[in-house]
């Protein structure tokens, strides 16, 4: 099947009792046993769950991996996965992923004895500098939140692959529809839901999909002991967003196309960060490894804080708001919003500036959304 079939029939749709075209949501945490000691295939919700098992294949067949999970958040995804690592273990992650990764790594995880280097896996000598003897992951995410830089991942893999890494990959951004990370045989991918799987701004998830059987052993336990699963009701939201993923994806890229042409001839417009585009320094790979550049546009306005403010301010069809992927048109500030987190130094040093805005270009008429952005830049 390709991808638009999947995403509507995958996992084992119609339902099998009773033929329900949209999932049920098996709403229960626990099931009855059939006899002592055997099941009718579950048991307990938090250990598996039939809503969640068809987003769970269904994300895996997306993904063309082993298995999938589901999880509460994209960042309970990325803490139980973190899990598969010990105390004295090293990642190299790259250095503008998402602001809450970051927090994870450097400000809970270090506490338990994991290390972690953060650096701009733009060539092969940078990242294998940083290896280690004890360095047992590398953490990608391709096009980044929120500078959209490309990571080749054919060279981050080669280089895992010598070194006896693992990979890792965050699909956000691009989703399966532009970007198949297992083709290029990453270890594991993972998603926040939350974002374009979903699409529509009404659910936080998260998902894991695995590539080999002890890895899917081994994530399983995990998501089983540490308790970091989604809820059926969730799972069924994001079930529901799939199903029109390739339709959506397709718009958003056409619209942020538009967008980012827009903004890089405009005056007051300093920079513009968008992989399609190309002037952006990973544009070939991004042609090469990915079918499309995706939803997402960044860009520096010339002014400083103040122009910035009057820019957040004035849109109208873009809200001023965290999160992305979803069909209405978002824009946010990340040195005070998604990457408050990371220390200003540090969100300096890798390029995150104050005048930096992120915009997550939804579904709407393209005239609109540039109407907007030209009323927003040019107040009258
Ligand atoms: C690239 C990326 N990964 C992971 C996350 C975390 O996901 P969640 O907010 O669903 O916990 C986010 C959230 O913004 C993100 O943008």
């Amino acid at each position: 099947m390709r991808l638009e079939t999947i995403a509507i029939h995958a996992g084992g749709r119609p339902d099998r009792a009773f033929g329900a075209i949209s999932v049920p949501i098996y709403q229960t945490s626990t099931f009855a046993f059939e006899d002592v000691g055997k099941t009718r295939g579950y048991d307990y919700s938090r250990t598996a769950n039939p809503t969640r098992k068809v987003l769970e294949d269904t994300i895996a067949q997306l993904e063309g991996g082993k298995a999938g999970f589901a999880f509460a958040t994209g960042m309970a995804a990325e803490a139980t996965i973190i899990h598969l690592l010990e105390a004295g273990d090293h990642v190299i992650s790259g250095d503008d992923v998402y602001g809450g990764t970051y927090r994870l790594f450097r400000n809970v995880m270090r506490n338990f004895g994991l290390e972690f280097t953060f650096l701009r896996m733009d060539n092969r000598q940078t990242v294998e500098q940083a290896i280690r003897p004890n360095t047992r992951m590398l953490w990608l995410e391709t096009p980044s939140n929120p500078l959209l830089n490309i990571v080749d991942i054919e060279m981050a893999v080669d280089i895992a692959k010598k070194h006896n890494l693992m990979t890792v990959m965050d699909n956000t951004f691009a989703t399966p529809y532009f970007l198949r990370p297992i083709e290029y045989e990453v270890d594991l991918v993972v998603h926040s839901t939350t974002k374009y799987l979903n699409g529509h701004c009404d659910v936080v998830g998260g998902a894991v999909v695995t590539t080999s059987d002890e890895l899917t052993e081994r994530v399983q336990f995990l998501l089983n002991a540490m308790g970091t699963c989604a809820s059926p009701f969730d799972c069924w939201l994001v079930l529901r967003g799939i199903e029109t993923l390739p339709v959506r994806m397709k718009r958003h890229e056409e619209n942020a196309i538009a967008v980012a042409n827009y903004l890089k001839g405009h005056p007051v417009v300093k920079r513009v960060f968008y992989p399609g585009l190309a002037s952006h320094p990973g544009h070939e790979i991004a042609k090469r490894q990915m079918r499309g550049f995706g939803g997402m546009v960044s860009f520096e306005l010339k002014g400083g804080s103040e122009a910035v403010n009057g820019f957040l301010r004035r849109i109208k069809v873009f809200s001023l708001a965290e999160s992305l992927g979803g069909v209405a048109s978002l824009a946010e500030h990340p040195a005070t919003m998604s990457h408050a987190s990371m220390p200003k130094d540090y969100r300096e040093r890798v390029g995150i500036t104050e005048e930096l805005i992120r915009l997550s270009v939804g579904l709407e008429n393209i005239d609109d959304l540039i109407d907007d952005l030209h009323q927003a830049l040019q107040p009258s």
